[in-house]
Formats: structure tokens, C-alpha cells, sequence
């Protein structure tokens, strides 16, 4: 298929990081360790420590979620806001009397926010007994990596500034289940002004199409019925080939695999949304019908400022084009409110925008300035209070919006992929919807893995709830 204009690692590189994990695995023969990690920011992170979970468990480590019985704790990290950053310091700082009771204990960390060299230098000094420290561009290496660290009394540090090159056939443990996630494309090329991952994440690199549709059949051999594709931007899959390959031809091949029922995706950026992804939206069999497009402003003066490259008009457009081809489509949304400059009237034009579209749903923030990013220079910084108030409103008017749309679920029925048994209740079992809506229901046998029908008896804001017919 299309040939990738940088070149994928070369096998001795995988070669050799197996060689670490065998060397690994004889040095803890019959000790029994065990590692727990904890993971900050979006899917593609919670994969990636899938895939140190993976490396782990080849070494013979085994997981527990118990962080007092860990032999080794890993903090993954993420930048994308401060308050992440923060929980981090916290968390890491804690960790100073467990190292000193148990000096054997391995604490390593790495993540989006290792790839800002002041931060990793920060924590290096800080924190000395933190043990390991990598960043995003070479999870691969981490098995070299743990076995310096556990040679070495000082820090062992590496946090390359290159992305380099895309490394296939790491091993990954995956929550064993109903529903797995894929990554398809790594980082990301927009530059919003506001957003720190191109910087941490680097230039947009995609798999292959073959090497993604390889891992999605072996996911189909092994039970798994959803897939989830990652990317920051999937709807620019494939323009780095050096033959043009469009995301919507990736989903065409994948509707095709047997034995997986759905398919998601996420993120979409409005302004690389083509017709041509909608039209494959509409007429595969097993593509959800949800659409996660993050809108981020709803005022065109912001948009600009943001860098976005779409006018609410555009977005507007967009979204009455889908709902034209999939009218069962849920839209769902992330927005900022307080970027630098906001007024009260931009913020009515968000506000607005949220009325016209009705989300099913949005994930709602407050800007944050990350050092780096343009926005964090720019002048008229938003008051605290003034964010928290904007953030408040917002949520109430989405809150009144998903109840509306929720409730005239009630009654209806709906398909339900069941995940398992309900977080919160353990009588009943949890699933989703195509419009990704959460339901838990009651049933009397374990339906877990299959598609069932569920009629809702109680709408709420955020869930459904319902028996299964
Ligand atoms: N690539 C995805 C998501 C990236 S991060 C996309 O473009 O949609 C997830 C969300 O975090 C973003 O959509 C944005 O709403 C929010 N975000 C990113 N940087 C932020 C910042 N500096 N302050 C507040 N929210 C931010
Ligand atoms: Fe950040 Fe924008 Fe890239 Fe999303 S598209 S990761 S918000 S720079
Ligand atoms: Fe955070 Fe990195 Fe994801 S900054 S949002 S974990 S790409």
C-alpha cells in the first residue's frame, strides 16, 4: 500500500529492545513483581501505557492496582492543562516515604509532560529518588530504560526532541474486553494557539493501512466487537503518505473485518472533515453514529485567534450536511471558555452556537496557558472567577440540552454493546449505544459481548437507564 515518507524503525531496534525484555525477565525470575501504573490524559496515552503494560508483563511482571504492593509505579503524563501537571507533582511528591521504606521500589515517569525539557529537569532535581524518566517519542526503548534504572542510583533520564519514526509490534496488553482502542495516526500538525501537543506529541505520522487493518483482525480473533481509532486528528490520516490515502478508505477496509461490529473514531477537526468521510460514514455497516467534532469557540474573532481554520458558519454547515446523511447522528463537543481576549459577547457567541447545534453532549474547559503556546503570550488573559463563571453557564445550558435530548430516549429501544457489569450498581450491566450514551440496565442472564436490545426506563443528564427486552 502507500509508502511513508519517513521510514518505520528499523527490526534491529525491536530486535534489541527484546533482547532487554528477555534480559529483564531472568534477572526477576521467581520474584514475583508487580507494577501499577497510573495514567493521566487522553486514550492515546491510557494506549500507550497498555503498551508498557505489555513490555511489563512479557519481562514477568504482573499488574496490580494496589500501588502499596507495586515493585515498580509508573506515572504516564499529560500537559494538555495545568491542573494535570500539578496532580502529578502531588502524586510523585507522596512517593518519598514509600521509596524510603522500600528502597528497591521503582518509580519512573514518563508521558507528554516529560517531552518539556524544563519540567523533566524540574522533577529531576526535585524528586531525585524518582528512578526513570522518558518521554512520548520513545516508549519503545522503555525496557533498555528500566534496565539502566535498576542498575544505576541516579536518575536515568531520555527524552528525545525527534519523533522519529513510527515502531510497530510493541507488545500490548489491552483490559481484556469488549471494546479496544487503536492508534492510527501519532501527533498532530495544527498548532492551535492555545494547545501544547504538537509540541509534545511532535509532526503527524500515520500507520499503515495494512499494519492497522493486521492489528484489527488479530483484535476481531481474540472476542474483541469495537474498535476505537486514535489520532489527534484522524480526518488528516494518510497526508503524510507520498501517495494521497484518506481516512475515509482506512474505515471503508475496516467495515469489512469480520467479527468487529462497530467502529469508532476520535478526534475529528471540523476543518479537515470531507464529504467523502461522511458519505463512509453513511454507508458503512458498522460505523457508530457519533461524531466527536471539538468546535472550541463559538465566536469567529476566537476561532481566528485559535487558529482553527473554520468560522462557526463552516462548523454550522458541517453539522447540518451530517445530520442530513446520518440523521441519527449524536454530535458531541470539547470547548474552551477564556481564551485571552474573550468577551462577554464572544462567550454569547459560544453559548449560541451550543443552542443551534444541540450537542448530545461536551466536554467543557477552562483555558489554561501553557508556556510555548502563542496563546500563553498574548495580552487580556481571562479573571479566574470570569472563567469558572463562563464554565458554570456553559456546563448548566449543555446539562439542559443533553436532559432534553435524553429524555425523549425514554420509551424508546435501543442496541446496547455490553461492556459488563455496571460500575455502580452490581446488579446491572453496562453499555453503549451507537450514539456512544451510556446505559446500564437490568438483565436476567450475562449478556457481556453481545449486542442486545435495552428499552429505557429513566432517562438522566449524563446516562441511560433501562431493562433489557
Ligand atoms: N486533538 C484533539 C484533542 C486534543 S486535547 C482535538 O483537537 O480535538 C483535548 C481538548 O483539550 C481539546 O479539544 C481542547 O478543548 C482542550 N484543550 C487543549 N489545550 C487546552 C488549554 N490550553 N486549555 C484548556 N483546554 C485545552
Ligand atoms: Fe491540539 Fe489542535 Fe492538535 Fe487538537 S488539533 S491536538 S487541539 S493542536
Ligand atoms: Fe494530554 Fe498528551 Fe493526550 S498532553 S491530552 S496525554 S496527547
Amino acid at each position: 500500500m502507500s509508502n511513508r515518507k519517513t521510514v518505520d524503525i528499523s527490526k534491529e531496534e525491536i530486535q534489541e529492545q527484546k533482547e532487554y525484555i528477555d534480559n529483564i525477565k531472568e534477572l526477576i525470575k521467581g520474584r514475583s513483581l508487580k507494577y501499577h501504573i497510573i495514567t493521566y490524559g487522553c486514550q492515546m496515552n491510557i494506549h500507550d501505557s497498555e503498551k508498557l503494560a505489555g513490555m511489563l508483563n512479557s519481562m514477568g511482571y504482573t499488574e496490580t492496582s494496589d500501588q502499596a504492593e507495586a515493585d515498580l509505579i509508573l506515572f504516564n503524563t499529560c500537559c494538555v492543562r495545568e491542573n494535570a501537571e500539578h496532580r502529578v507533582y502531588g502524586n510523585v511528591g507522596a512517593l518519598y516515604l514509600n521509596k524510603q521504606q522500600n528502597p528497591n521500589l521503582i518509580i519512573g515517569i514518563c508521558g507528554c509532560m516529560m517531552q518539556q525539557r524544563d519540567v523533566s529537569d524540574y522533577i529531576t532535581k526535585k524528586f531525585p529518588f524518582v528512578d526513570l524518566i522518558f518521554g512520548t517519542h520513545n516508549l519503545h526503548r522503555f525496557p533498555k530504560l528500566l534496565l539502566e534504572a535498576m542498575d544505576s542510583r541516579q536518575t536515568v533520564v531520555e527524552v528525545l526532541d525527534e519523533e522519529g519514526r513510527i515502531v510497530e509490534n510493541v507488545p500490548i496488553i489491552r483490559n481484556l474486553g469488549v471494546t479496544a482502542w487503536t492508534t492510527i495516526m501519532y501527533g498532530c500538525d495544527n498548532f492551535c494557539s492555545y494547545c501544547i501537543v504538537p509540541y509534545v506529541r511532535g509532526r503527524e505520522r500515520s500507520r499503515q493501512p495494512s499494519d492497522i487493518l493486521d492489528e484489527i483482525n488479530q483484535l476481531a480473533e481474540e472476542g474483541y466487537k469495537e474498535v476505537t481509532l486514535l489520532g489527534q486528528n484522524v480526518n488528516s490520516y494518510g497526508k503524510d503518505f507520498n501517495e494521497p490515502y484518506y481516512f475515509s478508505n482506512l474505515l471503508r477496509y475496516i467495515d469489512r473485518v469480520d467479527g468487529i461490529e462497530r467502529i469508532r473514531f476520535m478526534t475529528s477537526h471540523p476543518k479537515d472533515l470531507s464529504k467523502d468521510l461522511i458519505l463512509a460514514m453513511a454507508e458503512s455497516e458498522k460505523v457508530c453514529e457519533h461524531l466527536h467534532l471539538p468546535i472550541q469557540s463559538g465566536s469567529n474573532r476566537i476561532l481566528k485567534q485559535m487558529n482553527r481554520g473554520y468560522s462557526r458558519e463552516n462548523y454550522l454547515e458541517l453539522v447540518n450536511e451530517i445530520r442530513h446523511q446520518i440523521p441519527n447522528i449524536a454530535i458531541t463537543t470539547d470547548i474552551i471558555v477564556g481564551f485571552p481576549g474573550e468577551t462577554e459577547e464572544d462567550f454569547a457567541d459560544t453559548l449560541d452556537m451550543v443552542e443551534k447545534v444541540r450537542y448530545d453532549s461536551a466536554f467543557t474547559f477552562i483555558y489554561s496557558q501553557r508556556t510555548g503556546t502563542p496563546a500563553a503570550k498574548m495580552s487580556k488573559q481571562i479573571d479566574e472567577n470570569i472563567k469558572k463563571e463562563r464554565l458554570q453557564k456553559l456546563m448548566d445550558v449543555q446539562g439542559k440540552i443533553s436532559k432534553e435530548i435524553n429524555d425523549k430516549a425514554h420509551d424508546t429501544i435501543v442496541d446496547v454493546l455490553v461492556e459488563g457489569l455496571s460500575k455502580k450498581r452490581d446488579d446491572m450491566y453496562t453499555g453503549r449505544t451507537p450514539q456512544n450514551k451510556l446505559v446500564n440496565f437490568a438483565a436476567d442472564h450475562n449478556t457481556i459481548g453481545n449486542i442486545v436490545k435495552v428499552k429505557i426506563t429513566q432517562p438522566k443528564t449524563w446516562t441511560l437507564e433501562g431493562i433489557m427486552i
